[in-house]
């Protein structure tokens, strides 16, 4: 009996040792039975190193390496004439005017500087309208739908799994949409709206100005007024 006492004892005040501290704060080094890698051997930021002869942990890139995707090739933006063209046109990012009330009309210059210093133009044509059909059918499709009646995939998987949330999606052809100011889908693609994540990490300016260019022309396709049908057209119908 007295045997069995002592073990419990031992059991009783193990267990208070091993998980009674559990949770304090401490400043001791911790004894660590298993420690779960915490220590491993790694390179630190601005770390120092032996093993390279300059001793440095951070590698230099490879001779060559061209840095690529966010447009700001070093030689470029350092150069004494670089000015950020979000700064030239601001309109053209944030889909506002100076006053910040959304853009009626698409910008009518892009983001690309010409060679004198000048913005490009922004065209609305065939090209972008084509790039905005890509980007909706990747980014938009999926809820909205094909032809913009928010009937996507996702709607119709929401009514089987019974997700609430999803069913709000909105059908982009009710009058309010169609009345919405350019500027302003071009808002709600870079920001979102309520339940809709925005797009602004994943479309480039212009590449979203695009989507608001393909939308347009959803809207035209499904609420055409008699006299925009071409003469072609119309003679169909008949
Ligand atoms: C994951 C689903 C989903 C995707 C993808 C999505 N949307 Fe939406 N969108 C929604 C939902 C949900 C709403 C309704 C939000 C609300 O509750 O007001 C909405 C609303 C909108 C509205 C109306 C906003 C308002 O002011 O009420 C526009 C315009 C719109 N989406 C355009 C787009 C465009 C363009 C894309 C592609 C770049 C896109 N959406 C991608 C789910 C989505």
């Amino acid at each position: 009996m007295n045997r069995y006492l002592l073990f419990l004892a031992v059991v009783v005040v193990g267990c208070l040792g091993f998980f009674g501290l559990q949770g304090r704060v401490s400043k001791d080094t911790p004894v660590q039975v298993f420690d779960d890698m915490d220590l491993q051997a790694r390179y630190r930021p601005q770390g120092e190193n032996r093993f390279f002869a300059d001793g440095r942990d951070a590698r230099p890139p490879v001779a060559g390496t061209v840095a690529r995707g966010d447009d700001l090739a070093p030689e470029k933006v350092f150069s004494a004439d670089y000015r950020r063209a979000e700064s030239l046109n601001p309109s053209f990012v944030t889909g506002k005017d100076a006053k910040g009330a959304h853009l009626a009309a698409f910008p009518s210059k892009s983001l690309e500087v010409l060679p004198g210093g000048a913005l490009a133009p922004f065209k609305v044509d065939a090209a972008l309208l084509e790039t905005g059909r890509q980007k909706y059918g990747v980014y938009c499709a999926v809820c909205h739908g094909a032809a913009g009646d928010g009937n996507g995939i996702m709607k119709a998987r929401s009514a089987v799994e019974g997700d609430v949330a999803i069913a709000t999606i909105a059908n982009l052809h009710t009058p309010l949409f169609r009345g919405y100011p350019h500027g302003q889908i071009y808002d709600v693609i870079t920001n979102g709206k309520n339940t809709m994540q925005g797009y602004g990490d994943k479309l480039s300016p212009a590449e979203r100005w695009a989507v608001v260019a393909y939308l347009r022309a959803l809207q035209l396709s499904q609420a055409c007024p008699p006299g925009a049908a071409p003469a072609s057209v119309k003679s169909q119908t008949k």
